[in-house]
């Protein structure tokens, strides 16, 4: 018996999140996995495009749940956990590293991206649609910092999406545990454990401004600490997050 939710497959959708928001707005809870070997209008976080070619994973968890929606938001870090376990386990340990809020690099650079959307249900649950991309056998080279997958640091063959998947989604769900049982606590110190730059200098691009600062460490809730050249923290809530290669 498998550990997770059942998990869907499609040829080929427009995105897996637009499907999970389409059922979610159906009236459909899940949970379950959507995927799709290819998306022809897969989209990423700040409305950016995400590109899904044949040998990479598109995958969006559909759930529902009772907690308020402050405290769902913490499952980009369980998904950004997740997505760094099966990292580690195609590519070795220590291979990894999570930059803010839920980036998962391989040396450096962007290898997984994770886009959270969520919306009220007719019964004033949340649903969820927990979005991972997933560079398996191709980088994309339109982005604005070099990306990179997972067949680039593998000497074999690449492995399959649904193989993937299946790691992925057990690795989820051993998280997922973790957060209900004993909430955002090991989460947050999995993520500090396995960050990305922190104690390093950083610029943050917010939607209004741009930060110079060293990233300090993450928040309960999420926000990036960081420390300006005057002393002064500031708590980043949204935005992107780049340092000196990444
Ligand atoms: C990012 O900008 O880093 C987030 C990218 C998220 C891409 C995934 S692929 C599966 C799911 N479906 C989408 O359309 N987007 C997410």
């Amino acid at each position: 018996m498998s550990d997770h939710p059942p998990i869907e497959v499609y040829a080929e959708i427009d995105s897996t999140n637009a499907e999970a928001r389409r059922r979610a707005e159906a009236g459909e809870s899940g949970p379950v996995w959507i995927t799709a070997n290819r998306q022809t209008a897969g989209r990423g976080r700040r409305g950016r495009a995400w590109s899904t070619e044949t040998g990479n994973l598109a995958a969006t968890l559909l759930t529902t749940t009772d907690v308020a929606p402050a405290e769902a938001a913490q499952m980009s870090f369980v998904a950004a956990l997740a997505a760094c376990d099966l990292a580690d386990i195609f590519l070795g340990p220590e291979a990894a590293r999570l930059k803010w809020p839920n980036d998962v690099l391989i040396h450096g650079r962007k290898a997984v991206g994770i886009l959270v959307e969520s919306g009220a249900r007719d019964d004033g649950r949340l649903w969820l649609a927990i979005g991972i991309g997933v560079n398996i056998a191709h980088a994309p080279t339109d982005t604005e910092r070099p990306a990179t997958s997972f067949a680039e640091h593998i000497a074999g063959a690449p492995p399959k999406p649904a193989d993937a998947i299946e790691v992925l989604a057990s690795r989820f769900e051993a998280w997922f545990k973790i957060w209900m049982t004993q909430g955002f606590g090991p989460i947050l110190e999995g993520w500090t454990r396995r960050a990305h730059g922190l104690g390093e200098r950083c610029e943050a691009r917010l939607p209004s401004r741009t930060l110079s600062g060293i990233a300090e460490g993450m928040d309960t809730d999420g926000a990036l600490r960081l420390r300006l050249d005057d002393g002064s923290v500031q708590r980043i809530t949204a935005g992107d997050v780049f340092f000196g290669g990444a």
